[in-house]
């Protein structure tokens, strides 16, 4: 049932008092063909969230529509491109299990009462239909979407730490069979209109414009029909015959378990609600469903991982507080096509801007179109965009080996090589053929921007854009502002990281700004412990254990032994420290990275094992194995993140902790560093206390920790 919230988590001005008494949903009694309409359409609530007064509403309107008796009844949005993009997040915040529960159960009531409608119901989704938005059409007999880009459907639950709660895990099997339906749940995957009509979520798809009347003829002319379990004979077999069920149940279970190790209750207890309904009956299913749900949402996980959602959410206006008025961005340049170049690009183009693209030559030119044709072959063959989409994404990039066509970019992002001359020169190209009030970011790792701008002529326009690599998966971008920048630059930087549909976070400038800064500490700490006896594999199994994605030495392996070695440097020598030496030694050897010679594995084939020669560069162990490998690394993180917050180079806690999950993999059950610190306070100040004092003093407590005082207001 939850899936997003509206803008109605963000603070906002209160409403006037005329707008509040407006209903959410209204009943449109029958028209001349006989097919009444119930629109859903929450005041001041650009999303349509399911909040107590809307579900209300909704119970009011079927109740009316029943007494009606129309032939038919279309459910719609009042709202143009908005269908219901899920519940209202804020019903969670401090609300005890039992009040979750009973929420849940009284939202399956509402929609076990549209589908007892004993006329045809048609649902015309022209918008997101997102978890309890997606229930709401489940309940219908029929559903018909526009075929439109902002069109999603899709139970989005388990991404929150919680189950669809209104009848999701129930009918969706029951719709398009259990395989397909725990795929849906389980990844909390959202489809376009044309893949949810081949899964068989949607019965039909239609031009936007025509969506209300081909609702409308369906009312008129569908009868009642019960769903039959998916569209083939093995997924009908998977789902309502016990022997095939319970082989597609345990592989799901065994599946599931290895992907979440366990960390992650709601993907089990979602495949329990479906188990329980297909075996036992709907009411079963519905009441598990709803106990789940309650236990999902009051439990940590659950917890952290909506206080992460509601951050991402809130991010979108709170990115810009401080910051000046954005400028509008049409036409984008991109200066650099390689990995970050034409990843940077084509997700410019996929959120509709135009791109101009430069590299050294023709030929890099090429390589960088044909990498961005690439992303978005995948991408469609993935179901992200459809055909014609993907063709008009590829037609929005044009390049060439000058800046021939820069002159109208509004925003320039150069992803260059990481030297400081090159990036350098490349700004004083640049500002040959801008206008004055184009923007230039820059895409570097660790450079601070201040130094990347010093020999600038309008050093107030340049800005730093972090992305993190893939950049069509990665759902981060670090705006860096440095003390010279123009305020509207960065926030026109901010508002370009939205329109990528990514989530901005806004730090200082300095060595490693907030996130490369955090995560070369907690790299130099893992080669700190190698030296002192701990194994290449013990620490990144204790990693990965712990519930990061990689482990640390298998990440400086992927990135590359070069460019994670400069970062390591930069950031210790700003803290006054020298950098275990060990990457230098391997790249002196020729280690140089995953696919450039090995480093700290040896690859042969798809084969990985620890490079043997790292032992004998680093010498004998200094100290005996001690302690727990993964809680001493993610203390170092914390602690740095903290050290960030101290200094303002962070600005707030919540900032912080979506740059370490968003762009770090920091483990999200967690919630980030700070949630976290706000967690296990006590613990993770003794612990660095007493690595403190057997291992030096960088890993003292920062103030703000010693403090106590949480980093959120709870
Ligand atoms: P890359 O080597 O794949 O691409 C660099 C591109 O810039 C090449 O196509 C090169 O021909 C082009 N280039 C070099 N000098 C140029 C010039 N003067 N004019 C026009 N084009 C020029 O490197 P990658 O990995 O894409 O990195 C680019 C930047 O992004 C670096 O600053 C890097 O630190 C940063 N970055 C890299 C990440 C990664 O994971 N690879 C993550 C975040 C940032």
């Amino acid at each position: 049932m939850i899936t997003k919230i509206s803008g109605g988590s963000a603070p906002r001005p209160p409403a006037p008092i005329a707008q509040d008494t407006r209903p959410s949903v209204t009943f449109i009694p029958a028209d001349a063909a006989g097919v009444a309409r119930i629109v859903i359409d929450r005041p001041g609530d650009p999303v349509n969230a399911i909040d107590v007064r809307l579900m209300e509403d909704f119970a009011a309107a079927i109740a009316a529509a029943r007494n009606a008796r129309p032939r038919g009844l279309v459910v719609s949005s009042g709202k143009e491109g908005q269908f219901v993009a899920g519940a209202d997040l804020s019903l969670l915040r401090g609300t005890s299990q039992s009040d979750i529960e009973k929420a849940s159960r009284s939202m399956q009531r509402v929609l076990n009462d549209l589908a007892a409608l004993p006329f045809v119901t048609v649902a015309a989704i022209n918008g997101p239909a997102l978890g309890g938005g997606l229930e709401i059409a489940l309940a219908c007999d029929t559903r018909i979407a526009a075929d439109a880009p902002n069109v999603r459907v899709g139970l989005t639950e388990t991404r929150l730490g919680l189950i669809p709660a209104a009848g999701g895990t129930q009918r969706l099997p029951r719709l398009i069979g259990l395989p397909r339906a725990l795929d849906m749940i389980l990844t909390a995957r959202q489809l376009a209109p044309k893949r949810a009509l081949r899964a068989g979520v949607i019965d039909e798809v239609v031009h936007p414009a025509v969506l209300l009347r081909a609702a409308i003829d369906h009312a008129t002319r569908d009868t009642k029909r019960k769903p039959k379990g998916g569209a083939t004979v093995v997924e009908r077999a998977a789902t309502h015959f016990a022997p095939a069920r319970a082989i597609a149940l345990r592989q799901a279970r065994s599946r599931t378990f290895a992907e979440t190790k366990g960390r992650y209750p709601a993907q089990l207890a979602a495949i329990d609600a479906v188990a329980i309904g297909l075996a036992k009956g709907i009411d079963a299913g519905l009441d598990a469903e709803a106990r789940a749900f309650g236990e999902l949402a009051i439990g940590e996980t659950g917890r952290s991982l909506t206080a992460l959602v509601m951050l991402t959410l809130r991010q979108r206006k709170a990115a810009f507080e401080g910051l000046g008025k954005p400028r509008a961005i049409a036409n984008v340049g991109v200066v650099g096509l390689g990995f970050m170049g034409s990843g940077i690009a084509q997700a410019a183009a996929a959120s509709g801007l135009r791109v101009r693209a430069r590299d050294r030559d023709a030929a890099a030119v090429a390589t960088g179109l044909s990498s961005i044709r690439a992303l978005t072959t995948d991408a469609t063959k993935k179901g992200v965009f459809e055909r014609r989409e993907a063709a008009r994404i590829v037609g929005r990039v044009t390049g060439g080996p000058d800046l021939s066509g820069f002159h109208n970019a509004d925003l320039v992002i150069e992803a260059v090589f990481e030297e400081m001359a090159t990036k350098r020169r490349v700004i004083a190209e640049l500002e040959q053929v801008l206008r004055p009030e184009a923007v230039i970011a820059t895409n570097t790792s660790a450079l601070p921007i201040a130094e990347i701008a010093r020999e600038a002529r309008s050093p107030e326009r340049i800005v730093g854009m972090h992305f993190f690599s893939p950049v069509h998966k990665m759902p981060l971008i670090e705006v860096v502002r440095p003390a010279a920048a123009d305020a509207d630059a960065v926030a026109t930087a901010v508002a370009a990281a939205i329109a990528l549909g990514k989530t901005p976070i806004v730090v200082s400038d300095g060595p490693g700004f907030y996130t490369t800064r955090v995560l070369s500490t907690m790299i130099g700490e893992a080669f700190t412990m190698l030296a002192e006896g701990d194994s290449i594999e013990a620490i990144d199994r204790a990693m990965t254990a712990f519930g990061w994605p990689v482990g640390p030495l298998q990440l400086v392996d992927e990135v590359g032994l070069e460019v994670a070695g400069h970062a390591g440097e930069t950031v210790a020598k700003a803290r006054g420290m020298t950098a275990p030496t060990i990457v230098q030694q391997l790249v002196a050897e020729g280690f140089k990275g995953k696919h450039k010679g090995g480093g700290f594995y040896r690859y042969d084939g798809g084969r990985r094992t620890p490079n043997p020669r790292v032992r004998e560069l680093l010498g004998a162990p200094t100290h005996p194995a001690a302690g727990d490998i993964a809680e001493r690394l993610t203390v170092t993180f914390i602690n740095e993140a903290a050290r960030c917050l101290d200094e303002g180079v962070l600005r707030s806690p919540g900032e912080g902790d979506l740059g370490a999950v968003l762009g770090l993999g920091f483990p999200p059950f967690l919630g980030g560093p700070f949630r976290y610190a706000d967690a296990q306070r006590q613990r993770v100040v003794t612990t660095l206390e007493r690595l403190a004092a057997s291992r030096g003093d960088r890993l003292l407590p920062t103030e703000s920790l010693r403090s106590r005082r949480p980093f959120f207001s709870l």
